[in-house]
């Protein structure tokens, strides 16, 4: 951890690296440790009973302002930020760094048969966005002011390794997966992530738009378990998970 250059942790906002923040952000900023040079990072905040959305798509606020600042914190640490077209549909978000010091990543947008058009927010004017679709949609090389990049099909949406791979090409090596709960599903079940952030705020939703889109196991030894550490952020509890990622 001492070795990490200044700029780095000026971007973590710690004033020495015995700050609190340290076991939490600094696996993000130390050289990754897959081949392909890339560090993914999945977030997500959810009610006590597991909802990222209300059925309606509203997630304003689930989690506090302490989650708010972290999320923010993760997109000034690294160089692309992920988010399904759900999202862009739900949230309209601009996906720039606004509540803590630190530069903005590219906007990165899923959607497989371009079907967003050029009005959403993140297609404006902002930091570069690249909007990621299906090689056989056509169409203009641009959506706003956003380029539009081919990434190859794959079974569920475009392919997750194609997409590192695209990012990677263009030196987006520190990618975040933002959401929502199909993206971020999909990323682990690829076994395309090296750590997971999963913010539990204490709130009951009763149902809504679930973390983890997954089927259903059918005995308990079917199901993933895994470790974690916890730190408070406010009210919440942000779960940090690390994982191995295969792709
Ligand atoms: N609480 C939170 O932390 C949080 C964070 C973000 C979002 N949200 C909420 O989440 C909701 C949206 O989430 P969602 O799960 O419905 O949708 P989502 O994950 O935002 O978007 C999923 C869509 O992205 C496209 N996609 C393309 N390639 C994909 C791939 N490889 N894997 C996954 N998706 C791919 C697919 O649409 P196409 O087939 O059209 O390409 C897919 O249906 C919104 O209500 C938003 O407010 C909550």
């Amino acid at each position: 951890m001492d070795e990490l250059p200044q700029e780095l942790w000026r971007r973590l906002l710690l004033r020495s690296p015995a700050d609190a923040g340290v076991p939490l952000y600094g696996p993000l900023v130390a050289p990754a440790g897959h081949r392909d040079g890339c560090f993914v990072v999945a977030r997500a905040a959810q009610s006590l009973d597991g909802y990222i959305a209300t059925r309606d798509g509203e997630s304003y606020w689930i989690s506090g302002k302490e989650d708010i600042a972290h999320t923010h914190r993760l997109r000034a640490l690294c160089d692309a930020v992920i988010v399904g077209s759900g999202t862009v549909r739900a949230d309209n978000p601009q996906l720039t760094t606004r509540e803590v010091e630190g530069p903005n990543p590219v906007r990165v947008v899923l959607d497989t048969e371009r079907r967003l058009d050029p009005t959403f927010r993140v297609f404006g004017e902002g930091p570069e966005t690249l909007l990621l679709c299906a090689p056989d949609t056509g169409g203009p090389l641009t959506c706003g002011r956003a380029h539009v990049v081919p990434v190859r099909r794959g079974p569920a949406g475009l392919d997750i390794g194609a997409i590192i791979a695209t990012l990677a090409e263009r030196g987006l090596r520190r990618i975040m997966v933002e959401g929502g709960g199909i993206t971020v599903t999909n990323f682990l079940q690829a076994g395309a992530l090296d750590r997971l952030h999963v913010t539990v705020a204490p709130l009951l939703m009763g149902g809504g738009i679930p973390a983890f889109a997954l089927p259903p196991v059918s005995r308990l030894s079917e199901g993933r378990r895994f470790g974690w550490t916890t730190h408070r952020l406010g009210a919440d509890l942000l779960l940090d998970i690390p994982l191995v990622r295969r792709q």
